[in-house]
């Protein structure tokens, strides 16, 4: 095997085994949603994580971690909740069916207060009032759409 050909396999059963972990084949919406709010979770659990003092405190990555929150915001996530994906392994609540206006508002919320903290440009007390906002944000919507548990 050439190297190009073994770093190629490599590389792709690396794919294969990170799909795994979170794709679901029977439940591709769920999979998806979650996915997506693990990669926010996580883009925003590190800026929280820098505001605090739990970590150093650096600019450059706030700014990036920042940015990475707008550009996810700008992926409707609020498609990813088809008719019947209610249930299954999921978190979300049945009432987000019956109430997809106020969802999609509370959605767009997250979208504005993203882009305050981007805006902040890494400036750190900017960037701790508007985390501050952003976590309402989150707090906002999964308040009346998340369980704490998910629903089977
Ligand atoms: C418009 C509503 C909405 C907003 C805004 C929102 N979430 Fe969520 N979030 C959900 C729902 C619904 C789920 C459950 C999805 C499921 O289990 O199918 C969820 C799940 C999650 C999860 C668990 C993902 C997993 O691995 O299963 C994390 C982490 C999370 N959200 C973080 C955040 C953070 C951080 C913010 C704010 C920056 C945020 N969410 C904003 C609705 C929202």
């Amino acid at each position: 095997m050439s190297l190009k050909i073994a770093s190629l396999a490599i590389a792709m059963s690396l794919m294969s085994i990170s799909t795994m972990a979170h794709q679901v084949k029977e439940e591709p919406a769920q999979s998806y949603r979650q996915s997506y709010f693990a990669l926010i979770g996580a883009n925003f659990g590190a800026i929280v994580q820098m505001v605090k003092g739990e970590v150093s405190y650096d600019n450059q990555a706030v700014i990036e971690r920042a940015n990475n929150l707008v550009a996810l915001a700008s992926i409707d996530v609020t498609k990813a909740f088809p008719e019947g994906s209610e249930q299954g392994t999921t978190r979300a609540k049945p009432e987000i069916w019956q109430n997809r206006d106020d969802f999609a508002s509370k959605f767009e919320a997250m979208g504005s207060a993203v882009n305050k903290l981007a805006e902040a440009q890494g400036v750190r007390a900017d960037v701790a009032k508007a985390v501050g906002s952003v976590g309402q944000s989150c707090k906002g919507c999964h308040d009346d759409y998340k369980a704490k548990d998910y629903l089977y």
